[in-house]
């Protein structure tokens, strides 16, 4: 449908989509032809640092301001005129709601101005199918870990727009896992990245709880309170306890995360019988993850993909890729479309 709802788009054999992502603390823009990422510019915001987690109101107002130029930059480096846009898609959800909503606006005033068709695209199916935004791509089915500071999920992907949900976290994600284990640690938000360079420094000697979660399904709320109460007993005892230590519990608490992730990819490579293993999300940047699943692939004859990282953390490149699939299909949408968690 276009604009007024009453004809269809003329559709381009190689269309170039503009596409943009701003559902959590990321400001997004990628242009992508015919499925190729032409660029992918992606703003940060650190002004969440201090307060030791996202926080909505500020992700909302930091995306108003770098929505425009995020767009701009991205069109000027893939060398592409706003006339030579086919097609411009969005995340949809799930997500902040402040934030997804100026990029949603963003996406639809564009679209009208210039009259073009819009693709509404799920967040957690994007960063599946990031992996198409470079070689080599996995090959249906494949199993995908997803792992981010809102989501963990094992989807198997059975063709571009065909996923199944087959476990999920049941509490924390295993992002906030690491972030949340960080702040008791004294770390600045994102956790995440600082306890990957400490942990290459210690040695995993702490063992915290590991999740006793029957099936597919993760926990990581009981790792916090291992954490929370060694910390306590040993703070106790010795004062500087933390300060000398940080590295080894940093390993320990990357240990017992990947442990987790490892064993349930495990649990349904067995159920499922597929082999070919992909990760995605902000957790797949981890050092440790990588290595453990690597070292997983060598014994079991798997296949492992994990994207450069720029492409796991949240970006609009996966976006795009994802749009691009849609747009083969004819799956657009019209200007009534709102932010939403599920659709
Ligand atoms: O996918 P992402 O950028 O945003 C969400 O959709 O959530 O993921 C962000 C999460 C944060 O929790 C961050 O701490 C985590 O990914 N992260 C890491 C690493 N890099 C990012 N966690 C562990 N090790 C890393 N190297
Ligand atoms: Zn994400």
């Amino acid at each position: 449908m276009n604009r007024l709802g009453n004809t269809e788009p003329a559709l381009s054999q190689a269309p170039t989509i503009l596409a943009i992502e701003s559902s959590c603390d990321d400001t997004s823009a990628s242009i992508v032809q015919n499925g190729r990422v032409l660029s992918n510019v992606t703003a940060g915001q650190k002004v969440h640092a201090e307060y030791g987690g996202v926080v909505p109101e500020h992700a909302s107002r930091a995306h108003q301001r770098n929505i425009v130029p995020t767009v701009a930059v991205a069109l000027k480096r893939a060398e592409i005129t706003a006339e030579e846009i086919d097609a411009v898609a969005f995340t949809r959800g799930p997500g902040l709601i402040g934030s997804l909503m100026v990029g949603v606006s963003f996406a639809k005033a564009f679209a009208l101005a210039r009259d073009l068709p819009l693709i509404e695209v799920d967040h957690m199916q994007a960063h599946v199918l990031a992996h198409f935004a470079e070689d080599p791509k996995p090959v249906f089915p494949f199993l995908c870990l997803v792992v981010s500071g809102g989501h963990t999920q094992l989807v198997v992907v059975k063709s571009a727009l065909e996923h199944e949900i087959i476990g999920k976290t049941i509490d924390d994600a295993a992002g906030e896992a690491f972030d949340k284990t960080g702040k008791m640690l004294g770390l600045e938000y994102p956790a995440g990245p600082r306890i990957d360079r400490l942990a290459k420094e210690g040695k995993p000697e702490l063992r915290f709880a590991r999740p006793k979660m029957d099936g597919l399904d993760f926990s990581f709320s009981g790792l916090k309170t291992s954490v929370l109460y060694t910390l306590r007993k040993e703070i106790a005892r010795e004062e500087n306890y933390l300060q000398e230590n940080l590295a080894d519990i940093c390993a320990s608490v990357q240990t017992a995360i990947v442990d987790t992730l490892v064993h349930k990819v495990k649990l349904a490579v067995a159920q499922t019988g597929i082999k070919q293993i992909a990760v995605a999300g902000g957790v797949a940047a981890n050092s440790g993850l990588r290595a453990a699943l690597n070292r997983e692939a060598g014994k079991n004859d798997w296949t492992v993909y994990v994207p450069r990282i720029e492409y796991c953390t949240d970006n609009a490149a996966m976006i795009g890729v994802t749009a691009t699939f849609k747009y083969r299909e004819g799956l657009f949408v019209g200007q009534e479309v709102a932010p939403a968690a599920r659709f």
